[in-house]
């Protein structure tokens, strides 16, 4: 089955065409064509996602990625498609993607897909707008049935996904139930696969999401925008030249006895340190970076640690951009080995941490085999859509 996938849930805009293969149990997905824009630089200035101007981005380099995705994919073949009329109301606010999709499918044929795959939320509701119309305007244009996809579920299923030597990305979730921490830049959350794509939510964070109090935090120490790559940098130089100490942070929730998250408290008390020691030197920030790494990693572990311990979870996933994070991942992998020796760790390859169309089409893939397709006409967008 090949899908086009679509996602402009946050600042990435991105479209990627998959060839899919293969049961629940076992499957495999090999990436023909793989467009993304990242807006990052864009909101850079902001310290966070501007949701006017991310809308405004996607608009603009939607029509662009799709290009690049079935050009990679060899499936750019000149010919005319017309857009049908009710398409024109799902893109009447947005004249110049109207007249870009126009111009596209004026100028190629229909490809060659079978199911085209969307993200319908949760994220930013402007931003997730512009890739559902985009996707019930080519769905209606190229008659192909349209499956709409939940974020979460697509950096669930990334998570569990592991690439061969040729880069086809194989899923194999034959152990059931399988615990997924999902910590991204909106999102933090511990929910159980109970059966195959069913999900019950066992907690979430209650204020910040991790990724948002590191970009946050480095934001406070005048880092750039995303800081989530920026602390870790600065960390595990404090590691590599022995660096630590020196700031003591609260180790927030850790005993609620639930499997809630807050991270504004740790924020703050970051804010207070920065305030009691001023202008940070070099070091000071590897000292800060590191304390704030080590903090967090704590209690997203021991959260996980105590979910694992009451569930049957055969296999942890950990996925979403933070999952990039090379101090969580090794220190997940050595917990899991010491104290969970039968867990199985799964953790993204690096490209599939963060956002992207691959993960959309992997989860949009499981959902089309299951007939789960929606009507173009009504899809909408739903910023606060939850997995379980
Ligand atoms: O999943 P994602 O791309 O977007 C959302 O769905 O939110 O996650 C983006 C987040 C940002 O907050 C970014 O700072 C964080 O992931 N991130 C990291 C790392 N790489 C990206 N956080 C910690 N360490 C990293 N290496
Ligand atoms: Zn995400």
């Amino acid at each position: 089955m090949r899908i086009l996938a679509i996602e402009t849930s946050c600042d990435e805009t991105a479209i990627a065409v998959l060839e899919c293969d293969g049961a629940e149990t076992e499957a495999s997905f090999r990436i023909l064509g793989n467009g993304l824009h990242s807006q990052s630089a864009l909101h850079a200035t902001y310290g966070g996602v501007f949701p006017s101007l991310a809308k405004r981005a996607h608009a603009d380099n939607i029509v662009p990625m799709l290009t690049l995705a079935l050009h990679d994919a060899n499936m750019l073949v000149p010919g005319t498609v017309t857009l049908p009329s009710a398409c024109g109301e799902f893109l009447a606010r947005e004249h110049e993607l109207q007249s870009a999709l126009s111009e596209f499918l004026a100028s190629y044929a229909r490809p060659d897909i079978d199911h085209i795959a969307v993200t319908y939320g949760p994220g930013l509701e402007p931003a997730l707008w512009v890739g559902v119309n985009f996707a019930r305007a080519l769905s209606l244009a190229w008659n192909i049935p349209l499956v709409g996809i939940n974020h979460m579920e697509g950096h669930f299923i990334a998570g569990l996904g592991a690439p061969d030597t040729e880069g086809v990305i194989h899923v194999r979730a034959a152990e059931l139930p399988i615990l997924g921490l999902l910590i991204s830049g909106g999102h933090t959350e511990l929910d159980l696969m109970k059966e195959w794509l069913v999900y019950e939510e066992l907690g979430a964070t209650r204020d910040d999401a991790v990724g948002e109090a590191f970009d946050k935090v480095a934001r406070m120490m005048d880092l750039p925008y995303p800081g989530g790559p920026e602390i870790s940098r600065l960390a595990e130089q404090a590691r590599s030249e022995g660096i630590e100490g020196g700031f003591d942070l609260p180790r927030p929730m850790l005993t609620s006895g639930d499997f809630d998250f807050s991270f504004s408290g740790l924020k703050t008390a970051v804010r207070y340190a920065l305030e009691t020691h001023g202008l940070l030197g070099e070091e000071e920030k590897m000292r800060l970076a590191r304390a704030f790494e080590d903090t967090v990693t704590e209690v997203l572990w021991k959260k996980t640690q105590r979910a694992l311990e009451v569930t049957e979870a055969q296999r942890l996933v950990i996925g979403g951009g933070v999952s990039a994070n090379k101090n969580i991942a090794r220190v997940f992998q050595e917990k899991c080995t010491q104290d969970f020796p039968h867990i199985t760790l799964s953790i993204p390859e690096r490209s599939l941490t963060t956002d992207n169309a691959v993960m959309i089409g992997m989860a949009g893939y499981f959902r089309a085999r299951r007939g789960e397709t929606v009507d173009p006409h009504t899809l909408s967008a739903n910023g606060t859509l939850s997995l379980a």
